[in-house]
């Protein structure tokens, strides 16, 4: 077991800097696509270049949570309480690597190249595939009402964490 009381400064920084981007990834995607403003444009085009940073960031942070201890969950938590947590936490891991995914497979079968802050561009299949194209378009809103779902648990099990149960887990974060 860990006998670390605090996050790596490292993990810190990806899981503030992530928690950030994800949280106006999903604002911005659920803005665009209710609207027909021309600013509708602009926000597409930079939701999917910060898209496209969100899934380097996640295997970075992936890579990096290998090379460091983390605090062990409190004692007096159930093994089923721990078992939930640990689940949520993979769970969010996968979300956060569908997301992408999905969003550039979206744009690979509508022949629409995903171009990166003008650096360069994803590639994308030169003819329009309607169907598999609509099938991860659904794929990527279902998967962001998941994720919707599953931050909101996460950002409550943390309050809890801090103000009901008043340990350290919150604070290990910061
Ligand atoms: C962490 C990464 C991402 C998150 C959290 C995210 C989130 C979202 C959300 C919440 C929506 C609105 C879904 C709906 O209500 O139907 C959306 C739409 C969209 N996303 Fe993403 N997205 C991500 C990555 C990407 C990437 C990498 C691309 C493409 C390269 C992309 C392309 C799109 C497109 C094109 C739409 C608009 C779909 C339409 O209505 O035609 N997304 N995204």
């Amino acid at each position: 077991m860990s006998n670390t009381q605090k996050f790596s400064l490292s993990m810190r920084l990806f899981h503030w800097a992530m928690a950030a981007l994800i949280i106006s990834m999903l604002a911005a995607g659920l803005l665009m696509v209710r609207s027909l403003e021309p600013w509708q444009l602009t926000i597409l085009t930079v939701h999917k270049a910060f898209g496209v940073v969100a899934a380097v960031l996640v295997i970075a942070r992936l890579v990096n949570r290998f090379f460091h201890q983390i605090p062990a969950l409190p004692n007096d938590l159930s093994n089923l309480q721990k078992f939930v947590a640990q689940a949520a936490h993979w769970l969010l891991y996968l979300l956060l690597f569908a997301m992408p995914i999905s969003g550039y497979l979206m744009q690979y079968f509508a022949a629409r190249p995903a171009d990166v802050f003008g650096w360069f561009r994803l590639p994308a299949a030169l003819n329009v595939d309607i169907q598999t194209y609509a099938l991860f378009r659904e794929l990527h809103g279902w998967l962001a009402l998941a994720l919707v779902a599953l931050v909101a648990l996460h950002i409550a099990a943390a309050l809890h964490h801090h103000f009901i149960r008043k340990d350290n887990v919150l604070k290990s974060m910061l």
